[in-house]
């Protein structure tokens, strides 16, 4: 629990520019389920996904641990950083100020100065290429096919063949040359004593690289020749980590498809949207770190790999196969023809063609037969049937009947294996999945049922106890309902230690019918409460008849408080009740 409370307008704009979905993204692999995500639950190990997030609430459970909380509790959770410090973590994330001067370290604010000095560097970069002086660099952005519309759409520049000219202009703007070193804007050299400084960027077109958030986080520059290196990009910084960006996701996110098409580089990115492909992205670097995918699966249902024909495109393939697979997203393999990456089939054939590559995209169910097949001679009968014991299994696991069924008559035809047998090996490894799969959901439920609570207090009064929970989860999601009942409710109601604890901290936010959201209530809270509360937040879906619900919890808590001042369970303590937790 925070000492000091920050202010709460302060939390709920960190909470509304920190979507509680994309910051927990960045560490779990999320899918859809209506109107929450579900994926592995990073704070317990598990196999099948018990880990929730609720958009409406902004919000995450664990049914599987009972981990649970808002935004600001999970990235204490999963740093494991205490309050502020977690807070400080959020507002950098989204440039926003500390919420008080002293905690300021500095970094927050040399963030901000870099992104400035990048923004400042763009606009730079842009306008030289519209001068005079840009007119070569410009001449060959046009030459490669690039629009004007499509040059202003990604904010392409020219960096002039100068060596001061960018540090001149961010100097005048008021950044020091350290703060361009630092960039990446700038280098740094010296010579018997005597510092110089240089732009890092000379004589080259600019492709600025710019985050989801809008930011202008690294440049990519390509010479206009043939000279090497053919492109230099903005190395290691505080706000990019080299070989983790991705070009081009800014756009693609509001593309309104999940299906992405990802490129080797951002000018066969540009290519593709100027064609008509929005939803193309290009991962800078061919090496897809974790953050990298884990970005990109944030987006992406499925990546459609369009990488070069060449070798070291094809062994990235296999990479991108094997990253993508990890965290769920399908994969399918562009078969490229007739040009080495997509900018030149759609020079030379036009769109149309590479529509026609895509929608005729071989998938990775494809790739993976033929790769298991390899090491098998399927001209032998025992070649055929340890091939096809492998093959079964990647056939069950493909969800979809009809392409399942696709792809056993193709298999079928292949070994001359009848199709009902393999039909049914498949059928049967589907079922032996499935068994295993509910088997560990009914397993989670148990141990987290409160049946198996060791404490016999703690389960006589199980009913007053949910009692409690509905009434609060109630209120708090519908903060009206307080002047309906104001009267009936009174902290004594309460036989639990901790739900009368949150009723004291919710009622002065009831009296101003004000919504007492988690993210407020996160301050109160040690992260073990805040996510028993969570999960009680987030089952108390509103009924219509809240009131009455209420009404009933109630006087059903009257009861036990008379049934109990007979007995001698009058409440649970604070210990008892964190059994509940466990
Ligand atoms: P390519 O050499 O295939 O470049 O490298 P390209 O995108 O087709 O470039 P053009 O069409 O000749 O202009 C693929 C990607 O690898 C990175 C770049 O991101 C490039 O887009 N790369 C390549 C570098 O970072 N540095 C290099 O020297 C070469
Ligand atoms: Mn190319």
């Amino acid at each position: 629990m925070a000492e000091r409370r920050i202010n709460e307008d302060y939390l709920r704009e960190l909470r509304d520019k920190n979507e509680i979905s994309e910051v927990v993204s960045s560490y779990v692999n999320l899918r859809r389920h209506g109107s929450t995500m579900k994926g592995l639950c990073p704070f317990h190990n598990e196999k099948t996904p018990s880990f929730t997030v609720y958009l409406d609430t902004q919000s995450f459970y664990c049914f599987g641990c009972g981990a649970g909380g808002d935004v600001i509790t999970f990235i204490r959770r999963i740093d494991n950083l205490g309050y502020l410090d977690a807070v400080k973590t959020l507002a950098q994330r989204v440039n926003m100020p500390l919420p008080e001067d002293g905690f300021d370290d500095g970094v927050s604010n040399r963030r901000r100065r870099m992104l400035a000095a990048n923004r400042e560097a763009a606009r730079f970069f842009h306008d030289c290429l519209m001068s005079p002086q840009g007119r070569g660099c410009l001449d060959y952005l046009l030459d490669r096919g690039y629009t004007m519309s499509t040059i202003r759409h990604f904010g392409l520049g020219y960096a002039p063949n100068e060596w001061h000219a960018l540090c001149d202009h961010l100097h005048q703007k008021g950044f020091s040359m350290p703060e361009l070193v630092d960039a990446n804007l700038a280098r740094k050299s010296e010579k018997n004593g005597k510092v110089n400084y240089y732009d890092n960027f000379r004589n080259r077109a600019i492709v600025p690289i710019i985050d989801v958030n809008g930011n202008v986080v690294a440049f990519g520059g390509r010479v206009l020749d043939d000279s090497k290196p053919k492109y230099i990009n903005t190395s290691d910084t505080l706000v990019y980590k080299k070989g983790a960006g991705v070009f081009g996701l800014n756009f693609a996110k509001s593309s309104g498809e999940r299906r992405l098409i990802l490129t080797e580089g951002y000018m066969d990115t540009i290519a593709l949207h100027q064609a008509g492909f929005t939803n193309s992205i290009a991962c800078l670097g061919t090496a897809l770190p974790d953050e990298q995918v884990n970005l990109v699966s944030r987006y992406a249902d499925e990546v459609l790999l369009s990488y070069d024909s060449d070798e070291a495109g094809q062994k990235a393939v296999q990479r991108a196969i094997a990253a993508f697979s990890k965290v769920g997203v399908k994969v399918r393999v562009l078969a490229l023809s007739g040009g080495k990456d997509p900018d030149e089939i759609i020079k030379k054939y036009g769109p149309e063609r590479f529509r026609a590559i895509v929608d005729g995209a071989a998938n990775d169910i494809e790739f993976r037969l033929n790769k298991t097949r390899q090491p098998f001679d399927v001209s032998t009968d025992d070649g055929k049937i340890n091939f096809m014991r492998e093959a079964v299994g990647i056939l069950a696991s493909i969800d979809s009947d009809i392409e399942r069924d696709v792809y056993e008559a193709r298999l079928s035809n292949d070994l001359g294996i009848s199709k009902e047998s393999i039909s049914n090996q498949v059928r049967a490894a589907r079922r032996r999945r499935k068994v295993g799969q509910e088997r560990e959901a009914f397993r989670k439920i148990q141990t987290q049922s409160f049946s198996s609570d060791k404490s016999v207090a703690v389960t006589a009064n199980l009913g007053a106890v949910r009692a409690e929970e509905r009434l609060i989860a109630n209120l708090v999601r519908d903060p009206a309902l307080y002047r309906q009942l104001g009267d009936q409710l009174s902290e004594e109601l309460f036989l639990s230690e901790f739900y009368r604890r949150v009723f004291q901290v919710i009622l002065p936010y009831l009296q101003n019918a004000e919504q007492p959201d988690i993210t407020i209530l996160a301050q109160y809270f040690s992260t073990e409460e805040i996510g028993r509360l969570t999960g009680v937040i987030n089952a108390g879906v509103p009924s219509g008849n809240s009131g009455a619900e209420c009404v009933e919890c109630i006087n059903r808590l009257k009861e036990e408080k008379n049934k109990a001042d007979v007995g001698d369970v009058s409440s649970f303590s604070d210990e008892e009740f964190s059994k509940l937790f466990k």
